[in-house]
Formats: C-alpha cells, sequence, structure tokens
C-alpha cells in the first residue's frame, strides 16, 4: 500500500507533533478548543432556554373552555359577591385554580344592559396591573389588590392605583337553575367586551390596537363546549 493510503497514527506523538505525550490521542490546542465551545454553548443556552420558554409557553397554554357549574341559582345575591373557585388552567392540578367574584345582575349596580350572558356578574380576581389576586371588601364595596395597593369599584372598574383596565369577567348562562361559568373576556373603562388580555395591557385608545389577544384564548361562548 503506498504512503498516500496509509491511516494515521492516531497518537499525536507518532504524528511528530510537538510537545505530545506518549498514549496521547487529541492536541490540547483542539481538546481546549473544543471545550470552549461547549463551555460557550451551555452557557448561551442558560440564557437562550428560559427566555424561549417564557416567550413561546403562554401560546400553548391550555385556558379552559368549557363551562363549569359553580352552584346553584339561589347560591347568588345581587348586593354582595360570592367567592368561588374555579378551574383556569387545565392540566396543572391545584396551580391552575382561581376564583371568581359573583353575584347576580343588579340594575342599580351594573351599567351595562342586561343580555344572556351576564345575568350573573362574574369577575376575576387576577388583578389587571400584575396579576395579584385581589379581594372583595363588602364594606368599601371595593376590589383591593394587596400588592401595589390597586382599587377597583364595584363592578370592578379602576379607581386607584396602577391597574391599566378594569378587571376581566367571565360569561354566565343559567342551565336547569344552575349557574355556569363559561369563558373569560377582557373590558375597557366602558366595560365593553374584548378577547382576553394578559394583565398590565390597556385596552381604552390605543391600547386595544397595541394588545392583541394570543390566538389560544377563545373569544366568543358559542364557540365553547356546550
Ligand atoms: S398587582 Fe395589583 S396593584 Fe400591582
Amino acid at each position: 500500500m503506498s504512503d498516500k493510503h496509509q491511516t494515521k497514527s492516531k497518537y499525536t506523538s507518532d504524528r511528530q507533533i510537538p510537545g505530545a505525550f506518549e498514549g496521547e490521542t487529541v492536541t490540547r490546542r483542539r481538546f481546549m478548543t473544543t471545550t470552549t465551545h461547549v463551555a460557550g454553548a451551555v452557557a448561551a443556552s442558560a440564557f437562550l432556554l428560559p427566555a424561549l420558554g417564557f416567550a413561546l409557553g403562554p401560546v400553548f397554554e391550555q385556558h379552559i373552555e368549557k363551562w363549569q357549574d359553580i352552584g346553584a341559582e339561589g347560591d347568588f345575591g345581587a348586593d354582595d359577591y360570592t367567592p368561588k373557585t374555579i378551574q383556569v388552567t387545565d392540566g396543572i392540578g391545584e396551580a391552575g385554580r382561581g376564583t371568581a367574584y359573583v353575584r347576580k345582575y343588579n340594575p342599580q349596580v351594573d351599567s351595562q344592559p342586561i343580555d344572556e350572558y351576564n345575568h350573573y356578574i362574574a369577575i376575576s380576581s387576577s388583578c389587571m396591573h400584575l396579576g395579584c389576586p385581589v379581594q372583595y371588601v363588602p364594606a368599601a364595596e371595593r376590589f383591593i389588590c394587596p400588592c401595589h395597593g390597586g382599587v377597583y369599584n364595584v363592578e370592578g372598574k379602576v379607581a386607584g392605583g396602577p391597574p391599566v383596565r378594569p378587571l376581566d369577567r367571565y360569561y354566565t348562562r343559567v342551565r336547569h337553575g344552575r349557574v355556569q361559568l363559561g369563558p373569560k373576556y377582557s373590558v375597557n373603562s366602558n366595560l365593553d367586551k374584548f378577547s382576553p388580555r394578559d394583565p398590565g395591557e390597556p385596552l381604552d385608545g390605543i391600547g386595544q390596537f397595541l394588545y392583541p389577544s394570543r390566538p389560544t384564548l377563545r373569544k366568543d361562548p358559542n364557540q365553547s363546549n356546550q
């Protein structure tokens, strides 16, 4: 066999590499280069993977789209809210639960006309500043956020603090004397309905165009499971 076709030895010392150790198969230069590349890739992944997960995760969230039974009609008064534990996100157990404050439509309080889906008013407890859970304080007739002092009136409209829009709401309906809670929707300061938005996204003025709804969030209660 000619020299041209002879296979190279795997040992660096046989290949006459200066400074080679006996039994060494990888040059120190190559070893250092490869190690540096691997370390660089690990460091880049440590930044990039969490950022990608944070950006893309919400697209794959499974929000509840079916109607949930939340109690008999008689369970809810028109003058006070009843907190109800509801399933907000599917597939993550207890962590997917949240609270909705529910009361009967009250023409003395509610500025929106009554329709098929608001005989019972159901308000989300998620603050529209950064999403902390708000609490309804009956004596003050206010929803109060403990995080940064957000205050909402009895309809869930912003009465003070940093929240950028009223509290989100849920469609409701009555079937066989039972109140059912459907998909969530967002509202602007006039309580006009919008498809659900995330906390911190205003819906008045140009905000309604700057913050489109995520595609995974359902817009119309008639599209939900019956
Ligand atoms: S999260 Fe409610 S005021 Fe900031």
